[in-house]
């Protein structure tokens, strides 16, 4: 597997960071779920609740799980109302194992779509969706981005609401250091122990330090169109959700 930093260092094209990115994940694909639940100290479910919420009534229409990998939060969307989620993401194996978990819940199933493909060019119509989240994967499209945005903001109706969770950096330095220290030795140590493989966590680690402050990320959302973004934190910054809506009719003032 081509190691992450020598894609760095050569200024890599986006076909290669996905190949990396998308076969990285599908070796973590059975293991995924194990290492999320230890990584967050169990509280990622919490965390993904909230990010439903924060959808306000959208969280009951048609929702799209962007980059869903084994679709937690799609899960926590049907759980908390949603008609209908999409279950979205680049690679085969992770959405293999979020097939196999709404299987195990056969009302949930039902109300599932599972969909392959490239969070920049989403199969989906203009304004087909009530809710769009994600969980964790803003960093791994980072190169395309503002792509992304575009497409997210393209699906979402009019009124709309999008909610993106996110790992994020505390503002205390103190904190953030201690936070720099979890990422370098807690982080890869727990992800050994949980996957028996260290090496996935050097990227991750990598991706979350390179990633956009919380006001910076807010001011990609507008740049893209979103309105009435604002963020809520968990574990003192650590982890972040930004949420906003498209607004029913754009207008200058709304930019
Ligand atoms: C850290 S995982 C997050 C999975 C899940 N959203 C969660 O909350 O646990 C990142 C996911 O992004 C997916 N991904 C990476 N690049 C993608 C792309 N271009 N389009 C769609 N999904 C992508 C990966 O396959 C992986 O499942």
């Amino acid at each position: 597997m081509t190691n992450f930093a020598d894609l760095k260092q050569s200024d890599l094209d986006r076909q290669k960071r996905q190949e990396y990115v998308t076969q990285l994940f599908d070796n973590l694909a059975p293991r995924y779920d194990r290492f999320n639940r230890a990584v967050s100290l169990f509280r990622d479910e919490a965390w993904r609740n909230k990010t439903i919420q924060l959808l306000g009534e959208n969280r009951s229409g048609a929702i799209l799980d962007l980059a869903a990998g084994t679709g937690d939060l799609a899960h926590s969307a049907l759980r908390l109302g949603a008609r209908q989620v999409h279950v979205f993401d680049i690679s085969r194996e992770m959405l293999t194992f979020a097939k196999e978990k709404f299987r195990r819940q056969s009302d949930m199933q039902t109300n599932a779509a599972f969909e392959l493909g490239s969070a920049e060019s989403l199969p989906f119509k203009e304004g087909a969706m009530d809710g769009v989240v994600s969980g964790f994967a803003m960093r791994n499209v980072f190169h395309f981005l503002d792509d992304v945005l575009a497409e997210v903001y393209r699906v979402l109706k009019p009124g709309g609401s999008v909610a993106i969770l996110e790992l994020s950096q505390p503002d205390n330095p103190l904190l953030r250091h201690g936070f720099r220290l979890h990422m370098k030795i807690v982080m890869p140590a727990i992800g050994k122990l949980t996957t028996g493989d260290s090496a996935p966590f050097a990227y991750l680690r990598e991706t979350t330090m390179t990633f956009l402050t919380r006001e910076q990320f807010k001011r990609r959302l507008e740049r893209a169109g979103f309105v009435q973004v604002k963020w809520h934190c968990f574990m003192l910054g650590a982890i972040a959700v930004h949420y906003g809506t498209k607004p029913h009719r754009t207008s200058i003032s709304d930019r």
